[in-house]
């Protein structure tokens, strides 16, 4: 059994990118190793944010991890800010770390683009990152393409570390899905569908109702000529056949002959069918436990404990090989 470990950011219900690519393989992972997954509200404080609706979004996106199927029994689902060790060995981290490295990742320079105040956290928001999973001793990393950077820095980091200090930590590795690591915003084909930056209409959200779901599949963006196939100038169509791929678990060829000479208006209707078939059993579980809150937090504060229990010891040995005093007894 694998260490597992991810984490995800509390900006809202999840939309259909975090759910294929990353969630749904969160739940898998629970059959068959020791996971522990993270809503990480440490990072979105990183950018400017509504200080009266980050509660209420960590609250909504554990609600969406229950309704998802992550079963609080066998995963562990925790806040981050709620295991201070989080914090503790970012610090630590950031002495490891170098400003020449933070520097070239991709996700640092588009995020800070175009602002006129950049955060030293979100220069830092890698280091952060490493600290998640390396406090658990994390082994594999399921996340979406867009992470890869982060988990080579991180890799980098716990190395360097062990090198200098003496073995401390698992190195993690990435685990990046084939289908589904990239979901395509439905409005601008060459972008990522994405919490923040996407299109309204070309992005759709984990509790969208059928008849929302009706007008953004339907407004998809198609490209010319009329045939259903897979194929880099068609990524219009390309996107709509992934995503009915994945949530029929029907491989893409299959689909490809299934609507050879079928045209978009048949094909479009039937991804709208798989998609409202794949979201309504999640959206009905979502309801019945957003009538009973304190039963979420509750399930992360028995998370946070036990995370906790895993991150103590992981501590107790960093203290200890860079030469730090014990912490007191707590
Ligand atoms: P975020 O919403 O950025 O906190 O991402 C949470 C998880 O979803 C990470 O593993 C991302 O890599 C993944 N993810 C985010 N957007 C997409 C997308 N458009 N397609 C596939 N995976 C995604
Ligand atoms: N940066 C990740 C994202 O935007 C979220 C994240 C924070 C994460 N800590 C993590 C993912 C640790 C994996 C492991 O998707």
């Amino acid at each position: 059994m694998a260490r597992v470990f991810s984490g995800i950011q509390p900006t809202g219900q999840p939309h259909l990118g975090n759910l294929l690519g990353a969630i749904r393989h969160w739940v898998t992972d629970q059959d068959e190793h020791d996971c522990l997954y993270c809503i990480v509200d440490l990072h979105s404080l990183t950018v400017p944010y509504e200080v009266a609706e980050l509660r209420d979004a960590t609250l909504e996106l554990a609600t969406a991890l229950l309704a998802s199927g992550i079963d609080p029994d066998r995963a562990i689902l925790f806040v981050q800010s709620q295991v201070r060790e989080h914090s503790e060995l970012a610090w630590i981290l950031n002495c490891v770390a170098t400003m020449g490295e933070l520097g070239r990742m991709t996700q640092f320079k588009s995020k800070s683009s175009g602002r006129d105040s950049i955060s030293v956290g979100l220069f830092d928001y890698p280091v952060l990152q490493a600290a998640d999973v390396l406090l658990y001793q994390g082994e594999r990393v399921p996340v979406g393409d867009d992470q890869r950077q982060h988990l080579e820095l991180m890799r980098d980091l716990a190395l360097r570390f062990n090198t200098r200090y003496g073995e401390t930590f698992a190195v993690p590795e990435a685990s990046i899905p084939k289908a589904g690591a990239r979901i395509m915003d439905l409005q601008q084909t060459d972008a990522k569908m994405s919490k923040t930056g996407g299109t309204e209409l070309g992005t759709i959200w984990l509790l969208d109702p059928p008849g929302r779901l009706k007008k953004k599949i339907m407004s998809a963006v198609t490209d010319s000529g009329s045939d259903v196939r897979a194929a880099p100038d068609k990524p219009g169509v390309t996107a709509l056949l992934e995503i009915h791929s994945i949530v029929t678990a029907t491989p893409l060829p299959v689909l490809e002959d299934r609507y050879a000479g079928a045209g978009y208006g048949t094909f479009k209707r039937d991804v709208l069918d798989a998609l409202v078939a794949y979201l309504e059993p999640i959206q009905a579980r979502y309801a019945e436990l957003a009538a009973d809150p304190a039963e979420v937090g509750r399930a992360l504060g028995r998370g946070a404990d036990r995370a906790r229990s895993l991150a103590v010891p992981t501590m107790e040995r960093v203290r200890d090989v860079i030469g730090l005093l014990p912490a007191p007894a707590a």
